[in-house]
């Protein structure tokens, strides 16, 4: 399997000028900043959580919240614990700007890097586009590696880490997290066929812990 090409998404700068300027824009305008993949992404995965009997008070952990849209809409579902990690201080501070707006400001945001281990233990632990940047780093294997410990360590053994992606395939992440996750759930999105084969813009996945001695 290739590695991706390291980018400027695969740094701190390029994401603590990004939300600056996203900051700035919120204050004049009101206007959150970019939704990834679109707000459907999001709804997807909310959905899925809402139709399987996720308990309203399971700890969940968004890894590379960005503004923490996806948090808020998890409030607005009636999900109660919630906790957002970003390595860039602007995210964290847009993403309280506008938790605070929009009264939502039980859900709880720190500036954590993940490859650096993440501090709490969740149910389930989601990501958005964050195993994305972080593959398009310098160090990308050893990253991504890095990136799975956390994600592995404070999981819950029985928890659920789903992951949504535009720059992997399906087989990709399963070969990626298949040492430590089982692959649990496939949850659907649009399909676009060409030249006689059907493939994914972005993929999500349910992963469950494996068990290992
Ligand atoms: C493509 S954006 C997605 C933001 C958000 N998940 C969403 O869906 O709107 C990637 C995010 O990952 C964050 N990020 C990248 N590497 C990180 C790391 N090592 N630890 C924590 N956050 C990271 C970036 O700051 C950025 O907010």
């Amino acid at each position: 399997m290739d590695e991706l090409h390291s980018s400027k998404l695969g740094t701190l700068e390029f994401w603590d000028q990004r939300y600056e300027e996203e900051k700035n824009s919120f204050q004049t305008h009101g206007d959150p900043g970019e939704i990834w993949f679109g707000e459907e992404s999001a709804e997807r995965v909310i959905n899925w959580l809402s139709n399987n009997g996720i308990p309203k008070n399971s700890y969940i952990l968004d890894v590379g919240c960005g503004n923490g849209m996806f948090l808020i809409e998890l409030a607005r579902e009636g999900f109660s614990q919630l906790f957002g990690v970003d390595y860039s201080q602007g995210a964290i501070d847009l993403a309280k700007s506008i938790a605070d707006k929009q009264e939502f400001s039980s859900i709880y945001y720190s500036v954590e890097n993940i490859l650096e281990g993440l501090r709490g233990i969740y149910d389930i632990i989601h990501d958005k586009g964050t195993y994305d940047a972080i593959s398009q780093s310098e160090n990308p294997k050893q990253n991504r590696e890095l990136y799975l410990n956390s994600v592995f360590n404070s999981l819950r053994s029985d928890g659920y880490f789903i992951i949504t992606s535009c720059n992997w395939t399906q087989s990709e992440l399963d070969e990626q997290f298949s040492i430590k996750f089982n692959t649990f759930k496939v949850i659907p999105t649009p399909q676009f066929k060409f030249g006689g084969s059907v493939g994914s813009l972005i993929t999500t996945i349910v992963y469950k812990k494996k068990i290992i001695e």
